[in-house]
């Protein structure tokens, strides 16, 4: 085990890191993004694509991350950075942190603008507007709340300001006691609205597009998609997970912890896919139709079932509170190492880095508006910075992450942290880490480069 201690104290106990790593994943991307990632890419090949992803290399490279972060004890930088002095005698990997830490506010800048959507949901239904009756109007008043770009910016202003505050107060202040509420109550609407879906909506025909797959529509876009939207509802890549990881009491078990998180994430995935699709099939809303899908979806539901307003309210509500978990992950690499580095007081470095990624935002905010017409390979300057860290960022990070834990790294040293009493899962963590890992990214990246580059 190694003998640093972190700088800025621990986790109370081994729950508290569960739920925090919990909350850092449980968040839009679970809720938000899988359902539409599941229609953009056809779904049940992408759902089973995505479960072997998660298991197989979200996994392993979780608790790698954590693994890297405990042993290192500082901001995910300077771990990276004393981690390659001691096990490959220069500092070059210590690049890894530092993408890890550029690619987590990259995606917090365009995170907080989709919040900000939920938040003013929230708001709405509280205020007893409709947000739809029909498919047609759904998606009427979605295009609205974008089109405002004075009301995008609010909105995501508002959220990160409350990341901020949060992230200011300190790991056990701030960043626990967050958390430890608001999930299992998100769960237990989910629940209930995957009910309420199940009766109102056309179940048949979600569960034959969530479940039936087709061996022949696997191609290495739809691979990469499924790669991505693993590492990204995970959390893994951009150092929170390190940085998490340093605040782990020694005698925590990794693999442990990182399985109970992983399964929490998926489950809520899929409760989430089993509340859209019934409802979009029965409403005739197309599961394709991109970032809009679960705004244009569930306003439906709310409007139909008794209680409706109160219920959706609580929901968004919920979300954005499970967004705000993921959130102050994102934020707290950059944080814990201008804390670390630069010496600045927390709630400073706090603002400081909210503020950079608030300016970073802005442009994902009014592309749906002022800047909607500035187009980009990959479309708005929204779908070009989602695409750039997903598809690109996120799995480079991932590679470079399995190369140093599974070949960089003296086998002693990844062994102690792993608490190797466990015997053969750990030989799988090995050789999905050193193999698995980076033959699927390198496979996959590969393939799509070439398939861009053909056509
Ligand atoms: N996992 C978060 C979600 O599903 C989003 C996210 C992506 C994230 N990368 C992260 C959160 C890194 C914290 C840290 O909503």
């Amino acid at each position: 085990m190694s003998q640093r201690r972190s700088l800025q104290g621990q986790w109370s106990s081994r729950f508290a890191f569960v739920l925090a790593a919990t909350g850092s994943a449980i968040g839009l991307g679970s809720i938000w993004r899988f359902p539409f990632a599941v229609g953009e890419n056809g779904g049940g090949t992408f759902v089973a694509t995505y479960l072997a992803a998660v298991l197989c290399l979200g996994l392993p490279l979780m608790m790698a991350e954590v693994m890297l972060g405990r042993r290192g004890r500082r901001n995910p930088i300077t771990t990276m950075t004393l981690l390659s002095e001691e096990e490959a005698g220069h500092r070059a990997w210590r690049w890894v942190g530092v993408l890890g830490v550029a690619t987590g506010l990259l995606i917090l800048s365009y995170y907080s603008v989709i919040a900000g959507w939920t938040l003013a949901y929230a708001v709405r239904l509280a205020s007893g507007a409709t947000l739809g009756v029909d498919a047609a109007s759904a998606a009427g008043a979605f295009s609205a709340l974008r089109s405002d770009p004075l009301e995008a910016l609010l909105w995501h202003s508002a959220f990160l300001g409350a990341a901020a505050w949060v992230v200011g107060r300190g790991v056990v202040d701030g960043l626990e006691r967050a958390v430890t509420v608001t999930m299992p109550l998100l769960v237990v609407l989910l629940v209930v609205l995957v009910a309420w879906a199940a009766r109102h909506g056309d179940l048949e025909r979600a569960l034959a597009y969530l479940f039936e797959g087709d061996a022949a529509r696997v191609d290495p876009p739809m691979v990469l998609a499924a790669f991505a939207q693993a590492f990204f509802t995970l959390s893994i890549g951009v150092g929170a997970l390190m940085a998490y990881g340093a605040y782990l009491p020694a005698t925590t078990r990794i693999g442990g912890a990182s399985l109970t998180i992983v399964a929490a994430n998926c489950f809520v995935s899929l409760l989430a896919g089993l509340t859209i699709f019934p409802l979009a099939f029965r409403h005739g809303i197309d599961p394709a139709q991109g970032e809009g899908l679960l705004f244009t979806t569930l306003p439906l539901a709310f409007v139909a079932m008794p209680g409706g307003r109160l219920f959706g309210t609580l929901f968004f509500l919920l979300l954005v509170l499970a967004a705000l978990g993921s959130a102050i992950a994102l934020l707290e690499p950059a944080v814990a190492w201008a804390v670390e580095r630069r010496a600045l007081v927390r709630p400073r470095a706090a603002l400081a880095v909210a503020g950079l990624v608030w300016l970073l935002g802005i442009g994902s905010a009014l592309s749906f508006n002022l800047l909607a017409g500035l187009s980009f390979g990959h479309g708005d300057l929204f779908d070009s910075v989602e695409f750039v860290t997903s598809r690109v960022l996120l799995p480079l990070s991932a590679l470079s992450l399995s190369l140093f834990a599974g070949w960089v790294m003296c086998r002693g040293a990844s062994n102690e942290e792993l608490e190797v009493g466990i015997g053969s899962r750990y030989g799988a963590w090995r050789f999905a880490v050193r193999w698995l890992a980076p033959a699927a990214l390198v496979g996959a990246g590969a393939a799509v480069l070439v398939g861009w580059l053909g056509g």
